[in-house]
């Protein structure tokens, strides 16, 4: 009996997270953070390192908050339990070759569309917000996937499509993520352009809501990349290091851009106009959604991907008509938009459900998978995600149509193939799609 009682002790150790709990002042204010921003750990030790990095940060914002120069304050935000390093590791995602500034740049000749809008400077408002032109979707949060590359141009293609339209439609960040590999690289970084001119020879893009974020790459959903909601006729790039094109950019419609992302301040920003101390190496791409002045300082506003409790609401004011050529954080160097002239298609009907049974069925473009056979009857049905998708034989998973072979035991699935050469590259795992992504064939 005690045996068993000691047992479950060490069970519940290892399995329940550890509630942030504490004593000393910093530690209350820890407690209270984890509290606001749910924030557990798996160990104790994962805990008191993640307070001695709090206090670090502490330390920073409360240095930074009582200099009396700065036009903007910092704050213990959802970030504050993490290093500096560690932040730029997790949360950025541009491609490092944005710094090249190799630009497609075949968005400002070939790839359709009008030419610039022709304004001239003293004809644009002295301020805009593309927000209060119900032309901005809300706040997404991209988590620890580095795809804002992907966030920063469906944030363009929604803004151009309200603007158009007149609906403002949320669209598919994970079409990009997956399906989009001709250069971009998900969760591991790519570029605006690209996305745009993966959108534009895909004949559109399907939306947030029947394509949704998931965090991390998968095998590209075919049924879905076949929904063309939103269309775009091509996109251009601004000329690097042209506020004034910029500018008039951003008075047409939201602009994707790429910046700096990885200064502490900026992790940790909470409020007023950034004005750095910031680089110009560019690994983050944001949206600008419009622009102001307060006191005589000129900034853009600007919409981040990583939730509403970073800065302020999800926003940040960066730093316009500054110094510098390239703009604060290098805000003015790779910036792009979508160009859209065209209608969207008609809506499609939804595909009509796909029948499991006398008594069952699925969503239309689903497949049914039999979760308890009996006697050669099925006795109980599941939905796999995809259309003609194989059934693995565990009753638990299935896998794509071009990758039929399910290899449960390495999580994997594979591509059916003859050729011996082609079998070496499949052991070596270099066909392989993942199994996992089909996993939650049983999640509900
Ligand atoms: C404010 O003052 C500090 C300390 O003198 C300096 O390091 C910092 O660059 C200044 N910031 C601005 C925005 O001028
Ligand atoms: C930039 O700042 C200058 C000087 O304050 C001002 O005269 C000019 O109008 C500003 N330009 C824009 C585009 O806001
Ligand atoms: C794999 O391909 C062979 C030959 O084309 C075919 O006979 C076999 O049924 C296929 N296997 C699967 C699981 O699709
Ligand atoms: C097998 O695949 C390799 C590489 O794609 C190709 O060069 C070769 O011709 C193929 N062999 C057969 C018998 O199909």
């Amino acid at each position: 009996m005690s045996l068993l009682w000691q047992f479950w002790t060490v069970v519940l150790l290892f399995h329940l997270p550890i509630i942030c709990k504490s004593s000393s002042s910093t530690a209350d204010l820890f407690e209270n953070w984890c509290k606001q921003h749910g924030k557990t750990y798996t160990s104790e030790q994962e805990k008191q390192y993640r307070f001695e990095v709090f206090e670090d940060n502490y330390d920073y914002v409360v240095r930074h908050n009582s200099m009396a120069n700065f036009t903007y304050t910092l704050s213990l935000n959802a970030f504050a339990d993490l290093t500096h390093h560690e932040f730029k590791a997790a949360y950025l995602g541009l491609s490092a070759s944005a710094n090249n500034l190799i630009r497609l740049n075949r968005g400002s000749s070939s790839v359709g569309g009008i030419s610039g809008n022709g304004k001239k400077n003293n004809d644009l408002p002295s301020s805009l917000d593309w927000r209060k032109k119900r032309a901005v979707t809300k706040v997404k949060d991209q988590g620890s996937c580095g795809a804002c590359w992907a966030f920063s141009a469906t944030g363009a293609i929604e803004g151009i499509n309200k603007i158009v339209s007149g609906s403002l439609v949320s669209l598919s960040e994970q079409e990009l993520i997956d399906c989009d590999r001709s250069y971009n690289n998900g969760c591991g970084g790519g570029l605006m352009d690209y996305s745009y001119e993966f959108v534009v020879k895909n004949g559109g893009i399907d939306t947030e809501e029947d394509y949704p974020f998931q965090g991390l790459e998968r095998t590209c959903n075919n049924n879905k990349l076949k929904r063309h909601v939103v269309t775009i006729d091509g996109y251009k790039d601004v000329p690097s290091n042209n506020e004034i094109e910029l500018l008039q950019a951003v008075a047409t419609q939201p602009v994707s851009v790429g910046i700096c992302g990885s200064e502490r301040a900026f992790q940790l920003y909470s409020g007023g106009i950034f004005t750095g101390p910031c680089s110009t190496t560019l690994d983050h791409a944001v949206l600008i959604v419009g622009y102001d002045s307060k006191d005589g300082v000129d900034y853009w506003i600007v919409k981040n991907s990583w939730g509403t409790s970073w800065g302020i609401n999800g926003y940040i004011y960066m730093l316009r008509n500054g110094s510098n050529s390239e703009g604060v954080c290098g805000i003015n160097m790779l910036a792009s938009y979508p160009v859209k002239s065209s209608p969207n298609p008609p809506p499609s009907p939804p595909p009509g459900p796909t029948k499991c049974s006398l008594f069952s069925s699925c969503a239309g473009g689903e497949t049914c998978c039999c979760s308890l056979r009996l006697l050669g009857i099925c006795f109980s049905w599941k939905c796999c995600e995809l259309e003609s998708a194989v059934c693995c034989k565990d009753r638990r998973h299935c896998c794509p149509q071009d990758y039929p072979i399910c290899d449960t035991e390495r999580g994997l699935c594979l591509k059916n193939i003859t050729n011996s050469t082609l079998a070496k590259q499949l052991q070596n795992g270099g066909l392989a799609g993942k199994l996992s992504d089909w996993s939650y064939l049983f999640a509900n």
